[in-house]
């Protein structure tokens, strides 16, 4: 059921897509083309269905939050071609394919990054049949947890903390900024476009962060434990650039302690909401338990 549900939205998110950034020619080809690789080789659409699903617990049936689920892939997918570049992990492969900067030039990647960054409030702003408040609530979540108090304030944490020993607090603001920043924003958005109370909210918030530190841990094990063809991505690129990881501080047994209380405080979030929860349920078990 899972990969199912995951395969029609990743569907849905990448023809929407489509319609805001087609395969047209313009002087600035090699950019759009830049911007279309990396976001169309797919990756596992977490955040969107994450973000579509908030929507729907909090009593929608209308699929009127997808352009909001577009942007925040568009900004995730951003963040992961700069993330790749040689100034921050270099690392040379992503969603199986060779990295943005492996394909286009660093100079090209960087500005396919700025493109998909600043394209995605255009798209989301483009939301139809939902109240512009709600809109505009929306829009600056997603300003606040991509921006500088959240994903890009973690990922100069997580630069900085390079090569040093740095405290089990630090690591915990890092994850929290670098990845549950998005997370947080997908489950909080859902809801703010469903016109959720304040109560819900929270509990969205509280599923985004405990969801989002916990995915982190996962990512971080397996870079350790996995292998390039399952990942898609490099594996040891944590040790070759000596991060400050959960699993560098506390080791592999409390790493995975730590992924099991994660989910069953995330699980617990989701008895705020009166929809079939079903989904997200599973959703959570899954990414405690994934593979890549
Ligand atoms: C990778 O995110 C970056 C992290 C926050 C750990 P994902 O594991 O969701 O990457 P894709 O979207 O599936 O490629
Ligand atoms: C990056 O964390 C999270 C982002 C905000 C992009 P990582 O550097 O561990 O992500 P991967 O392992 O390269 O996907
Ligand atoms: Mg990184
Ligand atoms: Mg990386
Ligand atoms: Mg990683």
């Amino acid at each position: 059921m899972i990969k199912t549900v995951l395969n029609d939205y990743s569907k849905k998110v990448g023809e929407v897509f489509n319609v805001y950034l087609p395969d047209i020619n313009s002087n600035y080809k090699n950019l759009t083309d830049a911007m279309r690789y990396s976001f169309l080789l797919g990756g596992k659409r977490i955040r969107p269905a994450l973000l579509m699903e908030f929507y729907k617990i909090t009593g929608k049936t209308d699929e009127n939050a997808i352009n909001f689920a577009v942007a925040l892939e568009m900004i995730h997918t951003y963040s992961l071609i700069h993330d790749d570049l040689p100034c921050m992990d270099d690392d040379d492969m992503r969603r199986g394919k060779p990295s943005n900067h492996k394909v286009f030039g660093e100079d090209i990647a960087l500005l396919a990054g700025d493109g998909l960054l600043t394209h995605a409030f255009g798209v989301a702003a483009d939301t139809k049949g939902i109240p512009a408040e709600n809109v505009l609530n929306a829009l600056k979540e997603l300003s606040c947890l991509s921006g500088y108090k959240g994903m890009v304030g973690g990922q100069v944490i997580d630069l900085e903390s390079e090569g040093k020993a740095v405290s089990g607090g630090i690591i915990n603001e890092l994850n929290l900024l670098k990845t549950a920043g998005l997370l947080r924003a997908a489950a909080k958005i859902g809801v703010i476009l469903a016109d959720g109370d304040d109560k819900q909210i929270k509990a969205a918030d509280e599923y985004g962060i405990n969801v989002g530190i916990c995915f982190q841990i996962v990512d971080d094990i397996l870079d350790f434990t996995s292998d390039t063809a399952t990942l898609g991505k490099p594996t040891g690129s944590d040790l070759k650039n000596d991060k400050s990881t959960y699993l560098s501080l506390y080791g592999m047994d409390k790493c995975k302690e730590m992924v099991n209380e994660l989910t069953e405080k995330a699980l617990l979030c989701l008895d705020k909401f009166d929809g079939d929860t079903t989904f997200l349920r599973e959703l959570t078990l899954y990414l405690a338990e994934r593979k890549s």
